[in-house]
């Protein structure tokens, strides 16, 4: 039995155990799906306890690897990919991760990875196209006394997970800010075509489910306690290059206003994790708007600052995403918070319909675009996996304004981000309608092929490349091949070749 306040099911506080005894009852093989988005609401003993029994039982003599497959919302932090990934036990990793050893296993062929649309994940997994999920290991804030259980500081793909899996072990901790209650909403309407329902969501404020997690307590195998905080890294203040950019979309959304093609509120954001999106943030909390809301995946340090000052009313998101400072200034004024924000599952949360109806601007970066608007968000020179597509394809096939933030080269200038031909694709020329440079903006809506190819060019390349880009198009027109999308096929990807040559595009 517990005496932990945050533990009131009598049937659940009876199947208190440790990180160590709960790991036990993780066989090998077993698809687990995590709870975590971002840094946030992932189980923290537990990862590493098994990461633990992992390493002993690998170091016995003729032992069979034992690996098994991790199911999450999004990333996580390194007490659960980091551990895992250094003892070689994960299978298949998916649906995102920004973790550098589970990177670097991807990247060398000792890891399968499969990077989906955030919000089509639990879709894959009520179709059974995932396999059978064996067991859920989820962090929450509570248990109440009915065994329904309150999120923590992320739901991600909670809700299905626990529907999903045969066994279930909970992480109740206590760092986690027990006024958290109430700031959920987890819908239950969902279901498979043919029986769909629209979701009556129409404004980022509105609620339209549960406040708690709906649990079997028969499922739950496991309780255990933990005290840690989520961890993620402080965001670098604004530099030159990212508030330029900043700049840009700022003068880009006044124009539109005055226009006419866009309210003085605008319309919801959404915005990436990262030091630009970010930037982005704080240059529109320092603008004229007021009363901005927000229908997006993260909530980051910039939009609490802009729920601060009353340029953001409402934040809806499936998960935080806080530096150390910006879990200390939430904790600290949650009272502030709590009606301001509102979590849901992260199908619903980047949910394509609502992403639709509601006229999402989204705003994600960049690995590389080329001439006519294709985007890589995932690849290095086309073979190495940074992190995962995570939500931006969600938000920028079906948001009203779609923008694609970078800085115009990377890699002390020895790379272009615009280059001939994208060495990946993540998001076509269709679903691109905005790229963003600290050089400048390009609007790409309603450009042929050839138009946004000069768009482009002069907007956005860095100046060191522009000529070559000129060159590469104009040799590409005039080569009597296809002139609706220039290419020299021969050449198209010659700039990533050279870079892998000679470490120079
Ligand atoms: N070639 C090689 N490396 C490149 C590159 C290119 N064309 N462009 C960027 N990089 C490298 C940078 O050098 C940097 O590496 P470093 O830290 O080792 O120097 C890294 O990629 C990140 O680039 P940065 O410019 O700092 O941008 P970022 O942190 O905003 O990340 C993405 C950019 C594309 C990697 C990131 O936005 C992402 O993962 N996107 C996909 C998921 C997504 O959009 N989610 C949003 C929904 S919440």
């Amino acid at each position: 039995m517990s005496d932990n306040a945050r533990i009131l099911c009598p049937v659940l506080s009876k199947r208190l155990m440790s990180a160590e005894e709960a790991a036990e009852l993780i066989p090998a093989g077993a698809n687990v799906g995590m709870s975590g988005f971002t840094g946030a609401g992932y189980p923290k003993a537990i990862p590493g306890a098994l990461a633990d029994r992992i390493r002993r039982l690998n170091a016995e003599p003729n032992a069979k690897p034992f690996r098994i497959n991790v199911w999450t919302g999004a990333s996580t932090a390194p007490e659960l990919d980091g551990v895992l990934a250094e003892v070689d036990g994960i299978e298949m990793r998916l649906p995102f991760q920004s973790d550098p050893i589970c990177r670097s296993r991807i990247n060398n062929g000792t890891m399968d990875y499969v990077d989906y649309h955030l919000s089509e994940v639990s879709q894959y997994a009520w179709s059974g196209f995932l396999g059978k999920m064996d067991i859920a290991l989820i962090e929450v804030a509570g248990i109440r006394e009915d065994g329904s259980l309150i999120p923590s500081s992320s739901i991600g793909n909670n809700k299905t997970w626990i529907e999903q899996a045969d066994k279930i072990i909970l992480e109740v901790n206590s760092k986690q800010n027990a006024k958290l209650e109430g700031m959920h909403d987890v819908y239950y309407g969902t279901a498979l075509p043919p029986n769909r329902k629209p979701i009556m969501l129409t404004d980022p404020s509105d609620r339209i489910g549960e406040k708690y997690l709906a649990c079997p307590p028969e499922k739950v195998i496991a309780v255990v306690e933990t005290a840690a905080p989520d961890r993620n890294s402080p965001f670098k203040p604004s530099d030159d290059v990212s508030k330029k950019i900043a700049g840009h979309i700022l003068d880009f959304f006044n124009k539109e206003i005055e226009l006419g093609r866009l309210p003085k509120e605008l319309l919801p954001i959404q915005s990436g994790v990262g030091n630009i999106p970010n930037a982005v943030l704080e240059g529109l909390d320092a603008g004229p708007y007021k009363g901005l809301t927000a229908f997006t995946e993260v909530i980051q340090d910039g939009m609490l600052k802009m729920l601060k000052s009353g340029t953001l009313k409402v934040a809806s998101a499936t998960a935080f995403s806080l530096s150390p400072d910006g879990i200390a200034e939430f904790d600290e004024n949650i009272d502030f918070y709590r009606d301001k924000i509102i979590l849901r599952q992260q199908d619903i949360s980047n949910h394509p319909e609502l992403a639709r109806r509601l006229g999402v601007i989204a705003m994600n970066g960049l690995i590389e675009c080329d001439l006519y608007g294709n985007v890589n968000s995932t690849h290095i020179m086309g073979t190495r996996m940074m992190n995962g597509i995570g939500g931006s394809g969600d938000f920028a096939r079906n948001g009203y304004l779609s923008i694609f933030v970078s800085p115009s080269t990377a890699k002390d200038g020895a790379i272009s981000a615009i280059v001939p031909m994208v060495s990946h694709v993540d998001h076509t020329e269709h679903d691109v309608k905005i790229i963003v440079t600290e050089q400048g903006l390009a609007d790409l809506r309603g450009l042929s092929p050839r138009q946004r190819a000069h768009e482009i060019i002069n907007k956005c390349a860095h100046p060191d490349f522009r000529p070559a880009l000129i060159d590469y198009y104009e040799r590409a027109l005039h080569s009597g091949r296809g002139m609706h999308t220039p290419h020299l096929l021969e050449e198209a990807l010659s700039w990533h070749q050279r870079y892998e040559e000679t470490g120079q595009m």
